[in-house]
């Protein structure tokens, strides 16, 4: 099983992949499934700002379409960021549908790294159970 350090290693390996002519903040991001599985992503801007994707949500959706829906385990964030390169609101939103407990390894420039479950990232968060309708 492929440790934390090396998943944000992956995560980082990612930045040169970014496309970023608009901000030039590179950022990457690596998820580790139950089965070993890795996804990367890396953000993805447009001209079109508002378009933009994010680097997480680039390695989800390549997840979840893949097949892996339900063994999500870790995701490693990277940025050449002095602060740690915290996910923004909108992905902690994407990545809670699919795992409230998911493991949020989130990294600086410097590579150092600290680790949170999602559901602290985004507390009473609305998942797919907020959707349960009172009779
Ligand atoms: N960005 C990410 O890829 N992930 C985040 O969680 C924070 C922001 C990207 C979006 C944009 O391309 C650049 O960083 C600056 O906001």
């Amino acid at each position: 099983m492929i440790s934390d350090r090396e998943l944000v290693d992956l995560a980082f390996e990612m930045l040169n992949r970014s496309y970023i002519p608009y901000s030039k903040f590179p950022v990457g991001a690596a998820i580790a499934c139950a089965d070993g599985t890795v996804f990367t992503g890396c953000n993805v801007e447009n001209a079109a700002y508002g378009s933009t994707i994010c680097a997480e949500r680039t390695a989800l959706v390549k997840a979840v379409s893949e097949g892996h829906q339900n063994d999500l385990e870790r995701i490693a964030i990277a940025g050449n960021s002095a602060d740690y390169c915290w996910p923004c609101g909108p992905c902690r939103q994407m990545l809670y549908e699919f795992n409230p407990n998911l493991t949020v390894l989130v990294a600086r420039a410097d590579r150092q790294f600290v680790s949170f479950p999602l559901h602290e990232l985004l507390p009473h968060g609305f998942g797919p159970k907020g959707l349960a309708q009172a009779e």
